[in-house]
């Protein structure tokens, strides 16, 4: 067995001082590359059993304690001194498919949704494989870039794009007062290659792919490390305008490179079904000779006016898609099976392998799914498999070789103990994962829930990265989330009793702190103590509630106390009616607050912070903010779901009967009772035309 496999209490003494020492340096490795060069090397549950293993040698072998062990080092740099800049319309992602049969479908459900039987033209576009900018110019200039962030709120890159030489500083032609300009940042293979020679020979650490370059490189806080990076871009949408003065996609590219920027020379207009399907199949034959990585094809409605008829999902447009490559696979062996625990409690199988390159990225873990999925297919350790990785998701594990199978080898058998705490690690029925049972006394679990409580998109806490996390959680001092926001007055340097000042924690007294980090992240805690109400949702890490599923709750309960009450009351009638939950979604949020550990934790929560309402912007202005609409009969100008999502996108709710709340009822041909039913309720009517009017 190699050495990095043995138990800790089978390891000899030198055997556990060689593991400190790969340890220390797979995981400083691991800490440049994640919060430096926005590379990924570890997954998180890898990290962490690293850290444990770690730990456990060390409680064992106190004496080989290392100066630079993982265990005294307190947090990496953050990147957080970016300033924020938060998106007038929100930079959207795209629905992804991967069939020529799902392109045709979403073609037809464009039709559909238009009441249509016309070919609709689309733009077909090589989909860059690198990271999203928005570019604001006023009166021509450049003058504000942003990354993508969360989508809503981004980071102020604005020095580093203005060093990326293809970026226009000065627009050409006639242009819009306001004009933000979208597209993708990449390095070129060629500079990739360059990159990578040059760090190599240097002794720095290497990128995983031109996409990881990239984002390390427009991400640096010195722009002048940007500019001695070799960047480029392509432009392909646009945010805020003043006025716009293009009626379709290929129009805009026209437009685009009068202004000066570059756009892709494979965008192609196609009139047919035909000529989508052959764009995506030439594209798939020229990818490798291209000089950039792309990673599918993007599908974009021609017309704008169809476009706005079209309008958005949640998170993604009704009038694009992205047609994704398939997967790249390839041969190596499993090494071992760990079982991480996740912050609901569920085993997740990890197969470790033995590295092996995937087009282009050395992958050396890949999930295994789940406990039937095992089964199924019979995984055991010592086989040789196929892996495959499609995108920026985690690389799995799709078959077996079975020829290659050594004699040996046993099943693998699924731990029905939690392999973290302990407890019984359990399946309910109809489910696909067992769950420890432990809930928050198991520390794998605790620990992810704050993790999760502090990470990127939810509280967005700099300084409480995952080893403080868990160092803080080993010792004590962040057992929940309420302890985040204690921390200070805990901390001793506040007006306190003198048995309290005992008890403080002097955090700069630690060793690596001084008094000014301490003071960072006090600040960064206490400027989170007002928070949205979709990212207090999403932070409660509530099973299967997302970024956006929470923005549709904050959006339908419009504040905590609301969408609280009904939930501790089980009162789930506006829960299940919206648009987007499902019942199993539904049954797990009412289960979460049904938990007295979590209900303690929210009123803690609540003590500490402000959640602030939700308040929908964009619907501000709009004659139906708010309003409760019921449609009822034909419409003739748009089908019915086109006017729900008009009506939706422009605040108002829509009811599937009249009632006294009803403040419109829209009749169209042959209307019914529903219509009936306004006119005794005096509740006003209007026509498909009347209506036209009022939202346009
Ligand atoms: S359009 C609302 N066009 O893919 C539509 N995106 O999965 C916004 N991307 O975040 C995107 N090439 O970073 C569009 N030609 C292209 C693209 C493209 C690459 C990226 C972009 C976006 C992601 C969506």
């Amino acid at each position: 067995m190699k050495i990095d496999e043995k138990p800790v209490n089978e390891l000899s003494k030198e055997e556990a001082a060689e593991e400190l020492a790969r340890i220390a340096g797979e995981m400083a490795k691991s800490d440049i590359a994640y919060y430096q060069n926005d590379a990924p090397y570890l997954t998180d549950s890898q990290y962490d059993a690293l850290k444990h293993r770690n730990l456990d040698i060390e409680a064992r072998f106190p004496e080989l304690i290392r100066d630079d062990s993982p265990s005294k080092k307190i947090g990496a740099p953050i990147l957080s001194a970016f300033s924020k800049i938060k998106h007038r319309f929100p930079m959207l992602s795209l629905a992804d498919v991967f069939s020529i049969e799902d392109v045709d479908d979403f073609v037809m459900s464009v039709k559909r949704f238009l009441n249509t039987s016309d070919n609709i033209d689309i733009m077909s576009e090589p989909k860059i494989d690198g990271l999203s900018f928005a570019a604001r110019y006023e009166n021509g200039r450049f003058v504000q870039g942003a990354t993508r962030g969360d989508g809503t709120i981004g980071e102020d890159i604005t020095e580093n794009l203005r060093t990326i030489r293809q970026l226009p500083k000065h627009l050409k032609g006639k242009v819009p007062e306001i004009l933000e300009i979208r597209g993708e940042v990449y390095m070129s293979k060629a500079d990739f290659m360059e990159l990578n020679q040059r760090y190599e020979s240097e002794g720095k650490k290497t990128f995983a792919n031109p996409r990881n370059a990239a984002a390390g490189s427009l991400r640096q806080l010195d722009a002048n490390i940007t500019a001695e990076r070799n960047l480029s871009l392509f432009a392909y949408t646009w945010g805020e305008v003043s006025e716009r003065v293009w009626d379709s996609q290929a129009d805009f590219f026209d437009h685009l490179r009068e202004w000066g920027f570059p756009t892709n020379p494979y965008n192609t207009l196609c009139h047919t079904l035909q000529e989508v399907e052959d764009s995506y199949a030439r594209l798939m034959e020229i990818r490798a000779s291209l000089p950039y990585d792309i990673d599918g094809v993007v599908y974009k409605v021609n017309s704008i006016a169809l476009q706005e008829r079209l309008g958005f999902l949640t998170r993604t447009p009704r009038w694009a898609v992205a047609h994704k490559f398939p997967a790249e696979q390839a041969i190596t062996t499993i090494n071992d099976i760990h079982i991480s625990v996740g912050r609901t409690g569920a085993l997740t199988p990890v197969a470790f392998l033995e590295p092996v390159n995937v087009g282009g990225v050395i992958v050396s873990r890949a999930t295994l799914h789940n406990e039937d999925e095992i089964k199924r297919k019979d995984f055991r350790i010592g086989d040789t498999v196929i892996i495959q990785r499609a995108g920026d998701v985690i690389p799995q594990v799709v078959e077996v070789i079975k020829e290659k199978r050594r004699p040996d080898s046993v099943a693998f058998e699924f731990p029905h103990i939690c392999p973290e705490c302990g407890a019984h690690a359990i399946r309910e029925e109809d489910e696909a994962v067992r769950r420890c049972t432990g809930g928050l006394s198991c520390p794998a679990q605790a620990i992810e829930r704050i993790i999760h409580f502090v990470s990127r998109n939810a509280f967005d806490i700099a300084g409480l990265g995952e080893k403080i996390v868990q160092e803080f959680y080993d010792e004590g001092i962040i057992q929940t989330p309420i302890d985040i926001f204690t921390l200070e007055r805990r901390n001793g340097d506040g007006d306190l009793f003198a048995h309290e000042l005992e008890n403080a924690l002097h955090l700069e007294r630690r060793e690596g702190w001084g008094k000014k980090s301490v003071e960072k992240l006090f600040a960064a805690i206490n400027s989170r103590r007002i928070i949205s109400l979709p990212r207090f949702i999403y932070a409660l890490g509530i099973r299967q509630v997302g970024e956006a599923t929470a923005l549709l709750l904050a959006k339908n309960y419009g504040s905590f106390k609301n969408f609280m009450h009904d939930m501790v009351n089980k009162e789930t009638g506006k829960l299940v009616s919206i648009d987007g939950i499902g019942p199993a979604m539904a049954t797990d949020i009412v289960e979460f607050f049904q938990e007295e550990h979590n209900i303690k934790i929210i009123n803690g929560l609540l003590n500490e912070l402000t959640v602030e309402d939700y308040v929908d912007e964009t619907n501000y202005d709009s004659p139906l903010a708010g309003k409760t609409v019921v449609f009822t009969g034909t419409l003739e100008k748009m089908t019915r779901s086109e006017a729900k999502a008009k009506a939706q996108s422009l605040g108002a709710k829509v009811a599937g009967s009249v009632s006294a709340n009803t403040d419109y009822v829209i009749e169209g041909a042959d209307a019914g009772s529903k219509a009936a039913k306004a006119r005794d309720l005096g509740i006003k009517i209007l026509t498909e035309d009347e209506f036209s009017d009022l939202i346009s």
